[in-house]
């Protein structure tokens, strides 16, 4: 496959990274992920808003990460994928002799990117079906609105989930159900669809904006509220959303059973919002 590597492109086997590089050493940098229905961009501008958001508060040598937009166009092109796909971005403070502090001088931002086929039919069925999830600690650091590449906490909350038998595990913080490891959590409970507010305990998911844009569209009640674990018996449908992920019923907590145990009737007609919306954007899908 062809990836991108500081302004370059090439075979993805020639990318050599240096092991001075900050993102190696400290998990000083940023990610993104980038879905593509029928070899077209879903949501580019939010991706590169957020990692531009990122980039400012974690004061990386560069700010403003709009080329990447066609940079991942290019990526597609080159690697012939028209169909589903994903771009993953990565970015580092770059290169430079290990020392906490920002070296001086400043060097170059390592930059990243490389494109894949999606095998859509995984995340199909679990939208069909639903997927149990787990409760656990939020042991991350409390700037999870910055994509960082400091991942460990999530790798090993979704290691404990995949060997409980579930699918995703949402962190708990003061008794507040927050996120998934890679994904937004929605509930309904009293006919009303909640979310956690937009703070720093939470990344700002692009497909929990369109989903709340999307309820705000149908006419489907909604606020960014706390949910408590505590709420968990009186919710009557239950989701996470992500890029990959889309809207995911979760039907069972720690073995218990979300409402019906069913995906719900709020989240069919988010389903199926959500897929005229990549329809209107990308075209119709296989
Ligand atoms: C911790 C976390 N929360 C939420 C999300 C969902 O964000 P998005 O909808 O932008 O993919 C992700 C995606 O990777 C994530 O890692």
């Amino acid at each position: 496959m062809i990836a991108y590597f500081n302004g370059t492109y090439l075979p993805r086997e020639e990318i050599s990274i240096s092991p001075d590089d900050r993102g190696f050493l400290f998990a000083d940098g940023l990610y993104e992920v980038i879905r593509a229905y029928n070899g077209r961009l879903f949501k580019t501008g939010g991706h590169i808003n957020r990692l531009n958001h990122g980039a400012a508060h974690l004061n990386l040598g560069i700010r403003d990460f709009s080329y990447l937009s066609e940079v991942a166009r290019q990526l597609l092109e080159k690697n012939g994928l028209t169909a589903d796909a994903t771009i993953y971005f990565q970015v580092t403070r770059g290169a430079a002799p290990r020392g906490h502090a920002f070296p001086e001088p400043s060097p170059e931002p390592t930059v990243f990117a490389s494109a894949s086929p999606f095998d859509p039919a995984p995340t199909r069925l679990n939208m069909e079906k639903g997927i149990g999830v787990i409760l656990v600690p939020d042991q991350r650091w409390a700037r999870c609105d910055m994509k960082t590449v400091g991942l460990t906490a999530n790798v090993l909350a979704n290691q404990q989930a995949k060997e409980k038998g579930a699918k995703e595990a949402l962190f708990v913080r003061d008794g507040v159900i927050l996120e998934g490891t890679h994904s937004n959590f929605m509930a309904v409970m009293d006919n009303c669809l909640v979310t956690a507010p937009a703070s720093n305990y939470i990344l700002h998911g692009i497909t929990r904006k369109l989903v709340l844009a999307l309820c705000a569209e149908n006419d489907i009640p909604h606020r960014e509220a706390p949910v408590f674990a505590t709420d968990l018996p009186g919710l009557t449908e239950a989701f996470i959303t992500g890029t990959t992920t889309e809207i995911t019923p979760v039907t069972a907590v720690d073995g218990s059973p979300v409402g019906s145990g069913l995906p719900g009737p709020v989240t069919r007609k988010l389903q199926k919002a959500f897929a005229a919306r990549i329809e209107e954007d990308c075209g119709k899908q296989a």
